[in-house]
């Protein structure tokens, strides 16, 4: 067992830091107030090869393994989880999705900008009344011969406004349950593909989610995923690796928090002393410590049994349900030894308590997990 990272992997969290210290930190505070993300942003991770992490460098990828993706997304994470969501549903839903399961074409038409970022995806799943209950689904993509008529509605989809690149996933024969259901490859501006208003949202402001709606919109047979029946199992299987980037999304916000709060207790002064100096604080510290250092581990297991071509459906929803409630309680933690402060928004903790919110919500809920957990513990 080697618990230690290449040469190549500190050289890419290095690079990740570096990008959010001097790219993502200026201006944080007020995108999240104005719920905006620059292009030019985007376009820089994607030189940076952010946006095609694991890809196949054939296709426009950074061709890198997924310890280099939870490595990149906490660093981003630690500043701005509005970029890091942005960067792990391009590259674990959408890129993933179509690298493991699209066809040449679609992946020489697709993947090949998405990878390099000239182009963002988004992954469409969620309905108003299908979430944890995804099976439900009631958008339909009706079989017309050559393609395929799509009607209905999805919610919030994270990069719906600003994406090209749209996997919707549909169901075509309400018969067969979620045997019927397909996964199509849909493009922005297809006739009768509308962008509804934008989400006001608790946290992650700067990351852009928007409600669908698809009025008879043609997608051509080529652009459907998989066999036909594929689409339930396409969304589970990437919705697997996507838990491992929110799982390091939480474990970047869950971190951040923490260096703030341990910087900040070294500074503050409190009854004659650093409030880091009373032991009420030091022990919230060594607790922080020890439950990120934990979460850590979960998500590096997680991301090595992918790279190890291991099954990693628990692993990742092991990482994402523990990684999540640590960078919520943390993020709480870190806010308290703020005091006063920690309720203001230059002190940047506070965002970092709404950001981690989500993290418990959206690839699955916690409770989504532990059901998934607990078939595999039963199972055996
Ligand atoms: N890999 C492959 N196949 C899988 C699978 C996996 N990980 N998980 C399930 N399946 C298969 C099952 O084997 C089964 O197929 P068969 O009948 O052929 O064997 C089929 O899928 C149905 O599975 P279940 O019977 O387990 O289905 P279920 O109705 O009990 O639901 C669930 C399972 C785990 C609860 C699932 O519905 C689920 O994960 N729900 C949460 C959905 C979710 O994560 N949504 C997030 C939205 S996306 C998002 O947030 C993106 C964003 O923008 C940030």
């Amino acid at each position: 067992m080697d618990f230690s990272l290449t040469e190549e992997h500190i050289m890419i969290r290095d690079a990740a830091r570096d990008f959010a210290q001097t790219e993502l930190l200026p201006g944080v505070i007020e995108r999240d107030n104005a719920q905006t993300f620059p292009d030019e942003l985007v376009r820089k991770m994607g030189e940076l090869g952010f946006m095609g992490i694991m890809v196949d460098p054939k296709y426009g990828g950074s061709g890198m393994d997924a310890i280099s993706y939870v490595l990149i997304m906490e660093e981003l994470s630690k500043i701005d989880a509005s970029a890091s969501v942005m960067v792990s549903v391009n590259n674990s839903l959408v890129c993933y999705g179509l690298e493991a399961f699209g066809t040449e074409e679609q992946k020489q038409k697709y993947l090949t900008k998405l990878a390099t970022g000239e182009q963002l995806g988004a992954f469409c799943l969620s309905e108003p009344e299908a979430g944890s209950d995804a099976t439900s689904q009631k958008t339909t993509a009706i079989d017309k011969g050559d393609h395929y008529i799509i009607n209905g509605t999805k919610n919030w989809i994270t990069n719906g406004g600003r994406a090209d690149t749209y996997l919707v996933i549909a169901q075509t024969d309400r018969d067969k349950g979620h045997r019927g259901i397909n996964a199509f490859i849909l493009e922005k501006g297809m006739p009768g593909f509308d962008i509804g208003p934008k989400e006001d949202k608790l946290g992650i402001r700067g990351s852009d989610t928007h409600t669908l709606q698809f009025n008879d919109v043609k997608v051509p047979k080529e652009n459907r995923i998989g066999e036909d029946g594929f689409g339930f199992k396409f969304a589970m299987k990437t919705l697997s690796g996507g838990r491992i980037g929110i799982a390091a999304q939480a474990l970047g916000i869950a971190s951040g928090a923490y260096e703030l709060a341990l910087k900040y207790s070294k500074e503050r002064k409190a009854f004659g002393t650093e409030i880091c100096n009373h032991q009420a604080i030091a022990f919230k510290l060594a607790d922080m410590y020890t439950e990120i250092e934990a979460a850590r581990h979960l998500v590096m297991k997680a991301a090595w049994e992918k790279d190890q071509g291991n099954n990693y459906d628990m692993a990742s929803a092991m990482a994402k349900l523990y990684a999540s409630k640590v960078a919520m309680e943390q993020t709480v933690e870190a806010v308290q030894i703020h005091g006063g402060n920690g309720f203001v928004k230059e002190y940047h903790v506070e965002r970092l308590m709404r950001d981690a919110k989500i993290t418990q919500i959206y690839e699955g809920t916690s409770e989504i997990q532990k059901i998934v957990i607990s078939r595999g513990v039963i199972k055996g």
